[in-house]
């Protein structure tokens, strides 16, 4: 029932959504041996969500110039159409795409850009881009990320947010950079309520003006705050096979999205990392499917929604909503 639904993805990390044999070849190519983060069986392999960090990060190195880049988003692009995505914003981070340098940024951009197109022709399937820091890298990083971003904000930067471990810092710290993405246009997002509790969200909310949180999940834990998200229309961008993988919850029928969704707070569906994860979108709506009854009725919704919260113009918006009506017809 869920195979054939046309999926929109707001929440995927360009590379930690990486074939695993795709960072083996990259690897290959460039002599260096990156063995230690694989498992027997050729997949990622971590013991936690720090560790995980760790395992992106190295698997990252492998990904050295815009070429890289553009092999990567074909790659990724590929793999989510498969799963009948027809819209996706993916995070990406100028400390991996030209270590903050403006002019190199706007090489690896450009690159990211050329193959998002190409794929486009090929499948229908349609990118947009938002900039994140990497929070356990220091707010004086995110500064110059911000301004990577400001240079670029437009038609496919779309949105500024801020990944990384989320036990670091506070979001304040991040505030002078949230600000100037604001001036330059961007929408905002930022990831919490993950590994930091109900007040993670808050401040979020508070301290960076976000409309849309990365996660967001833990919210669940205090239920003046899920009515106050649903009163004010912050959209959640869930991740549910990401949090069961990381063990935040035992499984999917003891995940909060369920109850999320029936208080009335926006809830959007994503993957975070897929292959770390092993998960795709398809998958996620299987196992939601199953777990919460969710009809194709619930999933039109919860499209529409996803729709709705893109950041994106109007136009590009417009066409993703009239995909999904007729799919819905
Ligand atoms: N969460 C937070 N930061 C990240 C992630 C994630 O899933 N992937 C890459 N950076
Ligand atoms: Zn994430």
């Amino acid at each position: 029932m869920t195979d054939t639904l046309p999926k929109i993805e707001l929440h995927l990390h360009l590379e930690g959504a990486a074939p695993p044999a795709f960072i083996r070849g990259l690897a290959a190519e460039k002599k260096m041996d990156i063995s230690g983060i694989f498992d027997a069986r050729g997949n990622y392999s971590y013991i936690d969500f720090w560790h995980f960090l760790k395992v992106y990060e190295a698997a990252t190195e492998t990904l050295k110039t815009p070429g890289d880049y553009h092999r990567l988003t074909r790659a990724v692009l590929e793999e989510s159409a498969a799963s009948g995505v027809i819209y996706c914003e993916t995070f990406l981070s100028p400390d991996f795409c030209g270590g903050r340098d403006v002019g190199a940024w706007q090489e690896y951009l450009h690159a990211i850009r050329e193959a998002a197109e190409e794929a486009e022709r090929q499948d229908g399937i349609v990118l947009r881009g938002i900039v994140t820091p990497i929070r356990h890298f220091g707010p004086e990083k995110a500064k110059e990320t911000a301004i990577c971003a400001a240079e670029t904000a437009g038609d496919w930067i779309v949105g500024f947010g801020l990944a990384g471990d989320e036990k670091i810092g506070k979001p304040k710290d991040f505030a002078w950079a949230f600000d100037a993405a604001r001036e330059a246009g961007l929408r905002l997002t930022c990831h919490a309520g993950e590994w930091g509790g109900p007040d993670s969200v808050r401040d979020a909310i508070r301290d960076l003006g976000v409309e849309r949180i990365g996660h967001g999940v833990r919210a669940i834990e205090d239920l003046a705050l899920v009515d106050e998200l649903a009163e004010h229309g912050t959209v959640l961008e869930v991740c549910p096979g990401s949090n069961i993988a990381l063990g935040l919850y035992p499984g999917w029928r003891q995940h909060p999205v369920g109850r999320l969704f029936d208080r009335g707070v926006k809830v959007t569906i994503s993957t975070d990392d897929p292959p770390f994860f092993h998960t795709t979108m398809a998958r996620e709506y299987e196992r939601l499917a199953d777990a919460f009854d969710w009809d194709a009725g619930v999933f039109a919704t919860i499209a529409r929604t996803s729709a709705e919260a893109a950041f994106c113009d109007p136009a590009t918006k417009d066409t993703i909503l009239k995909k999904l009506e007729s799919a819905h017809a």
